[in-house]
């Protein structure tokens, strides 16, 4: 079964929107064609779950119409029911894409019932500036020095700006302010998500603006950046100012990414939790090849998401970073190897199972680098390497990939610094490869083209490495 990563049972998929715990269950919405397996008929597909591993489909919650497509946004439980639709409502706030006119605006649809059934608001849309491309409105609760009041979050996609909105009854929204470009700013921006983390375990409190961007991630097309800072309520202001940079400009790799990977777009958390629990989820694609990509022809199906995570911050000197941990099912552990000596080519005496937990230590020894390999056979499999002399960690899928879109076969990477030790937890089922490094402040993920992934292989390069400890779980 396929436990960590969720995708409908046919059609096509993209973000998550709306995502939301409300009455003890997770609710995920998601961009959804109810109709086919390629990007259109943008409508909120519906699932939940107690747990984010075992999700249950639910009916299109918000369906697109003659006049709009319905695109991403979030959802709120209004407990006061301050908006007038009744105690503990919940709103939708998504994008009013015209069907007619190149115009995106911000609207309303509410549910009494726990998420099932949606009704879209009169008065829409609440929040209009003529615009063609602002889009991806999130809500937030503000609860600082002079609230609480409502914040919602949107972008002006091209303008590669996030605007600040506020309201005291979710109705009737008064601008606050703007943010960007800065930093990542290679193409447009999206999916916009404003948050406070508390930093390590102590009392402080940092805002994090989650921002996607596509083109321009770092391994090429979509992915998503993000800043540590300060909002007051009406502004946010990052720590570091970074000048726009694009996607060939030196740096842009460097720039504080929320993941390294393809696949990892459109994140954005759940409302509803503390402040300790900042769970997020993406859609596991990438916009350069996502329409392109092979669908089973028994049930015609595009895009699925990343694991849930949970997120915190960890001050490294002085430097704010996300910390990520997967979410994930109940595992066993398959198999343990300690202490071993590798030199050259290996291949391990084990199984990966489907729906694999992957823990390794590896002491480099004397070796420049290390690299382990998973898949069917050596032409057939996902190879991770870290390479001590550029502190570099790759993954490369592409062997096996050949029938796959040009763009799907470059490698994905991030800069660890040099180690003589290197710590991976890794997670993979039949969709695809999560990567977490550095106790989850670098994660690699990427859309795996030919599982299943049964055999193993590691490899000390330059030398011999040591394996401390390697541990299958499924
Ligand atoms: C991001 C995005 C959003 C938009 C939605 C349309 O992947 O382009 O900006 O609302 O997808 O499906």
């Amino acid at each position: 079964m396929d436990l960590l990563h969720y995708a409908p049972p046919a059609n096509w998929m993209n973000d998550p929107n709306g995502l939301v715990f409300h009455n003890g269950r997770y609710h995920l919405f998601f961009q959804y064609n109810p109709e086919g397996a390629d990007h259109a008929n943008m409508s909120w597909g519906h699932a939940s779950s107690p747990d984010l591993v075992r999700w249950e489909d639910h009916p299109v919650a918000i369906a697109f119409d003659a006049d709009e497509d319905i695109f991403s946004g979030s959802v709120v439980a209004d407990e006061e029911g301050t908006a007038g639709f009744g105690k503990g409502a919940l709103l939708a706030f998504y994008t009013s894409h015209s069907k007619r006119a190149a115009h995106q605006a911000q609207s309303i649809a509410y549910s009494v019932d726990d998420g099932e059934t949606w009704a879209k608001y009169e008065g829409n849309p609440v929040l209009d500036r003529g615009s063609s491309d602002f889009r991806d409105p999130k809500v937030v609760r503000y609860t600082g020095p002079g609230g609480p009041y409502w914040v919602l979050v949107a972008v002006e996609a091209i303008d590669q700006q996030v605007l600040f909105y506020r309201s005291d009854d979710l109705l009737t929204w008064t601008f606050l302010s703007a943010f960007g470009p800065e930093a990542a700013a290679g193409g447009i921006w999206e999916c916009p998500d404003l948050f406070p983390l508390r930093v390590g375990d102590g009392d402080d409190v940092a805002w994090v603006l989650l921002v996607s961007t596509h083109p321009g991630g770092p391994a090429g097309g979509s992915a998503t950046q993000y800043f540590v800072g300060d909002f007051d309520g009406v502004t946010f202001t990052p720590h570091v100012h970074r000048p726009p940079i694009g996607a060939d400009d030196e740096g842009m790799r460097s720039l504080p990414w929320l993941d390294h990977g393809h696949d990892c777009y459109a994140g954005v958390t759940f409302s509803g939790l503390g402040i300790d629990d900042r769970i997020l989820i993406a859609w596991m694609s990438n916009w350069l090849y996502a329409a392109e990509l092979p669908v089973d022809p028994a049930a015609p199906q595009r895009g699925a998401m990343t694991m849930a995570r949970r997120l915190s911050l960890v001050d490294d000197e002085g430097t704010l970073r996300l910390v990520q941990v997967g979410i994930v099912p109940d595992v066993a552990e398959t198999a343990t190897i300690t202490a071993e000596r590798i030199e050259g080519l290996v291949e391990l005496p084990l199984t990966v199972p489907p729906v694999a937990r992957i823990d390794l230590l590896v002491d480099l020894g004397g070796a420049d680098g290390f690299a382990l390999a998973l898949g069917r056979d050596r032409q057939t499999c996902v190879e991770l390497r870290y390479e001590r002399a550029t502190g570099r960690l790759l993954v490369d899928r592409s062997r096996g990939a050949e029938a796959l879109p040009g763009a799907y076969s470059t490698q994905a990477e991030v800069t660890l610094g040099q180690r003589e030790r290197v710590g991976l937890t890794i997670w993979l089922d039949a969709k695809g490869i999560e990567v977490f490094a550095d106790g989850g402040r670098s994660v690699i993920t990427d859309l795996t083209p030919s599982p299943p992934f049964p055999h193993a292989w590691l490899k000390g390069v330059g030398g011999a490495v040591i394996v401390e400890k390697l541990t299958v779980s499924g």
